[in-house]
């Protein structure tokens, strides 16, 4: 493929940061995670950002997050599940990486943000019937800027990380 920047995109809990990590390991490339990125410019945590701010400024942080993490140097970026949800966050992810959407079935995706109680703002309550919305509404959006899907259910982040690095060449 091209481009020296891979995105991960995709639902909560589909093991971005997971495979991002071993990613970046394999790849020596920095691992920019948005999510962290706005946290630490705002010194509070994604549900308090939510609660105090509203959505809509954590989308227009998490625009000015992507844009820096994608317009540096090569690196693995993590995104936010909605970070596809802005026509021009689509427009950049496809124009400045290669974009990899992680996807699992959603029984596989609730054990895991089940496991993991840091707080999903817009998944805290009824889970299911909400992780089942958000994706209604954006696997057409992760597809249409994927340059590949991978199934993450047996998540082996290095096998995985092997998997994507065989497509970067
Ligand atoms: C969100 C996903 C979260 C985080 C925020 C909103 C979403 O990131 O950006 O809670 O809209 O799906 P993860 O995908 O890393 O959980």
């Amino acid at each position: 493929m091209k481009k020296n920047t891979v995105a991960l995109v995709g639902l909560s809990g589909t093991g971005k940061s997971t495979l991002g990590r071993a990613l970046a390991g394999a790849l020596g490339w920095p691992l920019l995670d948005t999510d962290a990125m706005i946290v630490g410019a705002q010194g509070r945590p994604v549900a308090a950002i939510f609660a105090e701010l509203g959505e809509a400024a954590f989308r227009d942080l998490e625009s000015v997050a992507l844009a820096e993490a994608l317009t540096g140097p090569a690196a693995v970026v993590a995104t936010g599940g909605g970070a596809v949800l802005r026509p021009a966050n689509r427009d950049l992810l496809r124009r400045w990486a290669t974009v990899i959407w992680l996807d699992a079935p959603d029984a596989v995706i609730l054990a895991r943000l089940a496991a993991h109680a840091e707080g999903r703002p817009l998944l805290a309550d009824s889970p299911a019937a909400r992780l089942a919305a958000l994706r209604a509404t954006r696997d057409e959006l992760y597809r249409a800027i994927s340059d590949m899907v991978l199934d993450t259910a047996d998540l082996d982040p290095d096998a995985l990380a092997a998997q994507v690095r065989r497509c970067l060449t």
